[in-house]
């Protein structure tokens, strides 16, 4: 395409997001970066100009309908848009259990995980229809197809992602619009560090429990997202990918800690 591209990525300072605005930019995109953290959103945006590329802030809380508005309008002074990154998602606020929830948490984690994905791609599609062209990636996560006790309602959530990824995308491909989801897992972000996983633990033993040995770095998580909108995934649409180490692979599986072979019974040596 010798146009340059429109991206735009909610929740794009930090994170999976941020890693994702700054590569996108990086290939060459102008990219719309929202997010709610002023203060992250401004230095996203001095670093991705001082590399030499191109971005808009619109900074707020996606779930609100006046930021939709204002995303569109910032589309809309482009004058088109190519690839749509619904990357905002939190398992906050989490119980210990299902049980001990409640409905506003429900409702918040409706809010934070899908409502928002329907109302920005609803507010952004008719402008890819119209272009005839268009590659949306939401966000998942693994716990879409795998059980996480004490988060059933944002499990349930994003597998409605998961499920909407697939029935828009049979919607919308005769219009040239492509719709895929990644599924993360294990990232060390602001929202899942590194340190908050480990709680103290030896680093030395991650390389133990997952099958690639180590946690995600967000440029893990943002080279599939570049791939999924680019080009390169043209005949790719309706799935769900898993960017995890392997960790869906392996399931309940765990490398056992004296190296001999692998467990599915912690208890055990
Ligand atoms: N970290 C993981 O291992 C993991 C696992 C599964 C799924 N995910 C999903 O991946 C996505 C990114 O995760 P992350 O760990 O990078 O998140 P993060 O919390 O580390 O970063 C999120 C970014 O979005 C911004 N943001 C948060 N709420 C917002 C809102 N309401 N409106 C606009 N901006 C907002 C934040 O300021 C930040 O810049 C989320 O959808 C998350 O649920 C992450």
């Amino acid at each position: 395409m010798s146009q340059q591209r429109v991206s735009v990525v909610t929740g794009g300072a930090l994170g999976i997001g941020g890693a994702t605005s700054r590569r996108l930019a990086a290939d060459g995109d102008v990219v719309i970066l929202n997010d709610i953290d002023g203060a992250a959103a401004e230095t996203a945006c001095a670093e991705i100009e001082a590399a030499g590329g191109r971005v808009v802030p619109v900074v707020g809380d996606v779930v609100d309908d006046a930021v939709i508005d204002r995303i569109v309008a910032a589309v809309r002074e482009q004058g088109r848009v190519d690839v749509l990154v619904n990357n905002v998602g939190d398992f906050r606020p989490a119980s210990k259990t299902f049980l001990h929830s409640t409905p506003d948490q429900w409702q918040r984690l409706y809010d934070l995980n899908l409502l928002h994905v329907l109302k920005l791609t609803h507010a952004l599609l008719p402008i890819m229809v119209e272009q005839g062209s268009g590659a949306i990636v939401n966000t998942s996560t693994v716990e879409a197809f795998r059980g996480i006790p004490g988060h059933a309602a944002y499990s349930a959530y994003n597998a409605g992602v998961s499920a909407f990824t697939k029935s828009l995308a049979v919607e919308v491909g005769r219009h040239g619009v492509r719709v895929n989801a990644i599924a993360p897992d294990l990232a060390d972000t602001p929202q899942t560090s590194a340190s908050a996983m480990l709680r103290g633990r030896d680093p030395d033993l991650v390389r133990h429990w997952l099958p690639l040995g180590r946690y995600g770095h967000v440029d893990d998580y943002a080279s599939v997202v570049a791939f999924l909108a680019s080009d390169e995934a043209r005949f790719v649409t309706g799935h769900t990918v898993p960017v995890d180490g392997g960790t869906l692979a392996a399931s309940g599986w765990y490398g056992r800690v004296d190296g001999k072979g692998w467990t599915n019974m912690p208890d055990r040596p």
